[in-house]
């Protein structure tokens, strides 16, 4: 399959090669291919870079993984007539950096990042996904304590199952639906949990296990 992918960051990256290592061609979306140069050493000739439009237009799937700040300045750049019918994974965390570290959350229950997203794209099936975690588990989640549980939400079923078996391909053995794409407001409040751990413990590497029994 082909995957678009907006956003040079971490977490394009990491999704990027992760893609790849399951058979599939990336194109990463950027305003500037030179951050990509290393990248594309990592990825080798599956993973090409160019800009957010040639990117959302090679996507049969879409990435967001951009600054949320950004991100309708990204979509708007791609054009949104190129996220129409397509499953469109939105990692992004509604965070407001202005007052510092720890962020703020921009998110609120009816306007989480998200339902925003879904919105924008009305033609697209959004399924938030990967936004509760590191950039560095998110296609490597085996911890030596365990391999957490990968929540989501989104509006579309089958756009649901498909996100769930490209996550169960890197070994989350556990994703949990948690419901239509309103539920973004509870995946992001939960990303902001683990922000909040990650800057008082100091520690980055921590994901969570839903115990159930
Ligand atoms: N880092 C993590 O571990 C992690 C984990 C979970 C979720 N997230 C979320 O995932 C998203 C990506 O995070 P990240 O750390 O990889 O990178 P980031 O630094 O948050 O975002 C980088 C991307 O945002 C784009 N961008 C920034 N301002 C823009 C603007 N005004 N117009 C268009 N594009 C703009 C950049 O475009 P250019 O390439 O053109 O510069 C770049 O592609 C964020 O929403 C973050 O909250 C991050």
């Amino acid at each position: 399959m082909k995957i678009g992918i907006m956003g040079s960051g971490v977490v394009g990256q990491q999704l990027g090669v992760g893609f790849i290592r399951l058979g599939h061609e990336v194109k990463i979306g950027t305003r500037d291919t030179a951050k990509l140069n290393e990248w594309k050493k990592d990825a080798g000739e599956k993973g090409t870079a160019g800009t957010f439009s040639e990117a959302a237009k090679f996507g049969e799937l879409i990435i967001l993984a951009t600054l949320w700040t950004g991100t309708e300045g990204a979509i708007t750049l791609a054009g949104k007539e190129n996220f129409s019918g397509k499953i469109v994974i939105d990692v992004t965390n509604p965070l407001d950096f202005s007052k510092g570290a720890p962020p703020k959350l921009k998110s609120a229950p009816g306007e989480s990042g998200g339902e925003t997203i879904q919105k924008l794209l009305p033609g697209a099936k959004v399924v938030k996904a990967f936004n509760t975690i590191s950039a560095y588990i998110m296609c490597n989640p085996k911890r030596e304590e365990g391999v957490p549980d990968l929540f989501i939400a989104g509006n579309d079923e089958s756009a649901k199952m498909k996100v769930a078996s490209f996550a169960e391909g890197w070994g989350w053995n556990s994703v949990v639906d948690m419901g239509d794409i309103s539920k973004s407001y509870l995946l992001e409040t939960f990303a902001l949990f683990w922000i909040e751990y990650g800057f008082k413990y100091n520690n980055w590497t921590h994901a969570f296990k839903l115990l159930k029994k």
